[in-house]
């Protein structure tokens, strides 16, 4: 496939904290069309095994790669985890992740929390990459399972939350200096995690530093968008209006448009 520099990026998470690194990356490149894929019929991917969330990336990367994607950012830790290396071989265009991103800014020295779901941590890439970029840090990887259904019901900053959050974290207040927030859902729990961490403890999302890789990459290979009125499209492989009444708050914008994608 031949693309230009008017092609769109493509993004996809298991459902809508893509949105949250989606936000970034419009942010810093407002000219560029997106098309979005939230996988909401399969979601969650951070329970499932690497195999199945493995197949289910290749099948949505295709998908953003047919409709002529210049560039593809999988906006999700887990998917990332279990699927960048197979996609980089497999695709013609850059692939770009957001756990890369996130580790780079870790600090070589730090004590680091690495809060993910089940899968990511359990793939244990974070900690690989963490640890040949700050050799010297300390790492402490999180598994907090609850974090993404409490996040999409909508009780993300809620006691229930925090109490959940305290049987995860409370281990870990006094050991660390920064929290890494490695599942793109957590940034809508980042008051609770900080509350209960403490308000010294630093915390890392990766977004913006996927953002800044998707501009070096564009700017790189000549592909970056020059126009005016950028298109988004999103994408939902279940219900259309859920997806945009749950999206906005990822977002941080109204979501007045999405189509169902059947698979
Ligand atoms: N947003 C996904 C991530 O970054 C997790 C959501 C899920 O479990 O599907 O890992």
């Amino acid at each position: 496939l031949k693309v230009n520099n008017q092609n769109p990026i493509g993004i996809f998470d298991s459902g809508f904290g893509g949105l949250t690194v989606m936000k970034e990356v419009a942010k810093l490149l407002p000219c560029e069309n997106i098309i979005y894929i939230g996988d909401t019929a399969r979601l969650p991917y951070g329970t499932k095994s690497a195999e199945t969330v493995l197949q289910y990336s290749l099948e949505i990367a295709d998908i953003l790669y047919k409709k002529g994607c210049k560039l593809l950012i999988v906006a999700c830790n887990t998917a990332c985890s279990h699927s960048l290396e197979a996609l980089s071989q497999l695709l013609s265009i850059p692939v770009i992740g957001v756990i890369q991103p996130g580790a780079e800014l870790i600090q070589d020295k730090t004590r680091v929390a690495v809060l993910a779901t089940s899968g990511t941590i359990r793939s244990g890439v974070y900690q690989n990459l963490i640890q040949s970029f700050a050799p010297n840090s300390t790492i402490y990887p999180v598994a907090c399972p609850l974090f993404v259904p409490l996040i999409e019901e909508g009780y993300g900053e809620t006691h229930a939350a925090y109490l959940i959050a305290e049987s995860y974290l409370s281990s870990l207040k006094g050991k660390i200096d920064a929290a890494l927030l490695g599942c793109t859902h957590y940034p809508l729990m980042r008051q609770t995690i900080q509350r209960v961490l403490g308000s010294e403890v630093h915390l890392i999302e990766p977004a913006s530093a996927c953002a800044e890789k998707a501009k070096k990459v564009l700017t790189q290979t000549g592909l970056l968008s020059t126009q005016e009125k950028p298109l988004y499209q999103f994408f939902a492989t279940d219900d259309p209006e859920k997806f945009c009444r749950l999206g906005q708050s990822f977002f941080g914008a109204h979501l007045s448009h999405c189509e169902h994608l059947y698979l």
